[in-house]
């Protein structure tokens, strides 16, 4: 996909109202709504209806499409076809596409402008699309969300309700019950940020896209059974039951005593620590979602092109790509790396800015990033070629 102005991080004075993001964070993150007029201007015509049909018929685009008709939700997910996407009514349905941050360069530097909240919290940008009158229904997210207006106009209603019981056999979730407390009009490049479980329902006034920048807020159950799989992996406990004062049972269909006692130490004794922890969350957090596949680049540069390139142009992070550090322990796409503290500087800046300014490296490195490359995880250059 082609960009039609050159990348452009979008402004961080605009971005909150000139708000400082510690501010932000105390006083509205996770407690309270906030209106943002023209937060993000240059949003507007970054990516048109055409642009993201498309994207909502590529395989490796995560597309839905939420319909509402004579009272009824339904919800089909992508890829689309054009001929589906073209017998689309006039009026009620949203078509949404998530990651749209892998794809459009633009969404992927507006993703990391909310590099106040750390990356390991960052989840998507996701672009909408609704004739007159479409939306997605009240709802409430389990997670913070900024919305911000593309093009056209929506009124987004909101409510600070505890009553958050759901339309039973409805698709998606619908709240059963919404009465709007509070409303606004957004115009393209407003930007309204709700913190997670309030409810709300967004109404298109005219054709309109919605950039939605999503969190990761992985439910307890996620991480406590991911936990124990990963550790369930790296597990290696010897020995094998056995019962050499063995008796013979009154009931031979009764679970023995002895039995529950000895094989419960044994569980019992299993333990991990805090290396344990943030080895599974470095991998877990940076792993790609599934959906997403690295290919090799197709005529991969030879080892010394590539040195030159990275001292000349510098280089850049897939979109796709996770990277995050804990010390010298870098993750990267579900992988891990423990560097000497002399590299640790720069790839702390490539993770931080996921981008390095064009400059000599040591050789070792060198060696990492050229790896990296051949993994399809970056690109040498000062843009990552878009993925098409
Ligand atoms: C939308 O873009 O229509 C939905 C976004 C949301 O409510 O979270
Ligand atoms: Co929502």
């Amino acid at each position: 996909m082609k960009t039609r102005r050159k990348e452009l991080r979008p402004d961080r004075e605009t971005l909150l109202g000139g708000l400082a993001p510690a501010d932000f964070l105390r006083e509205y993150w996770h407690k309270r709504p906030l209106l943002i007029r023209q937060a993000v201007p240059d949003v507007v015509g970054r990516l048109s209806p055409v642009e993201l049909r498309r994207l909502a018929m590529r395989e490796d685009c995560e597309s839905r499409l939420v319909r509402h008709a004579r009272g009824r939700w339904s919800l089909d997910y992508g890829p689309f076809t054009a001929a589906a996407l073209d017998r689309l009514p006039r009026r009620g349905w949203s078509l949404l596409v998530s990651g749209v941050d892998h794809h459009l360069p633009y969404a992927a530097a507006l993703l990391q402008s909310f590099g106040f909240v750390p990356y390991a919290r960052l989840d998507d940008v996701m672009v909408s699309l609704a004739p007159p009158g479409g939306g997605v229904g009240p709802h409430f997210d389990s997670y913070d969300v900024f919305l911000i207006q593309g093009h056209g106009t929506r009124r987004w209603e909101i409510a600070e309700q505890d009553d958050l019981e759901l339309v039973e056999d409805a698709p998606l979730r619908i709240l059963k019950r919404f009465t709007p407390q509070q409303s606004w009009v957004l115009e393209p490049g407003d930007m309204l940020y709700l913190p997670p479980r309030l409810a709300h329902n967004g109404v298109a006034l005219s054709e309109c896209m919605t950039w939605s920048v999503g969190f990761r807020a992985p439910s307890h159950q996620e991480i406590a059974s991911a936990f124990l799989d990963y550790l369930q992996e790296g597990l290696n406990i010897e020995g094998r039951y056995a019962d050499p004062d063995l008796e013979v049972p009154s009931h031979p269909a009764a679970l023995p005593a002895a039995m529950i006692e000895r094989l419960g130490a044994v569980i019992d004794g299993i333990r991990w620590s805090r290396d344990d922890i943030v080895d599974f969350l470095g991998r877990y957090l940076s792993e790609p979602k599934p959906n997403v596949f690295f290919e090799p680049p197709r005529r991969a540069m030879g080892r010394e092109r590539f040195t030159d390139k990275v001292g000349t142009e510098g280089l850049r992070l897939d979109p796709r790509t996770r990277m995050l550090f804990h010390g010298s322990t870098f993750y990267i796409n579900g992988e891990r790396l423990v560097v000497p503290v002399a590299n640790r500087r720069v790839l702390v800046e490539l993770a931080d800015r996921r981008a390095l300014p064009p400059k000599a490296l040591p050789d070792t490195l060198l060696a990492v990033l050229y790896d990296w490359y051949k993994s399809g995880y970056l690109w040498p250059g000062a843009c990552p070629p878009a993925v098409s």
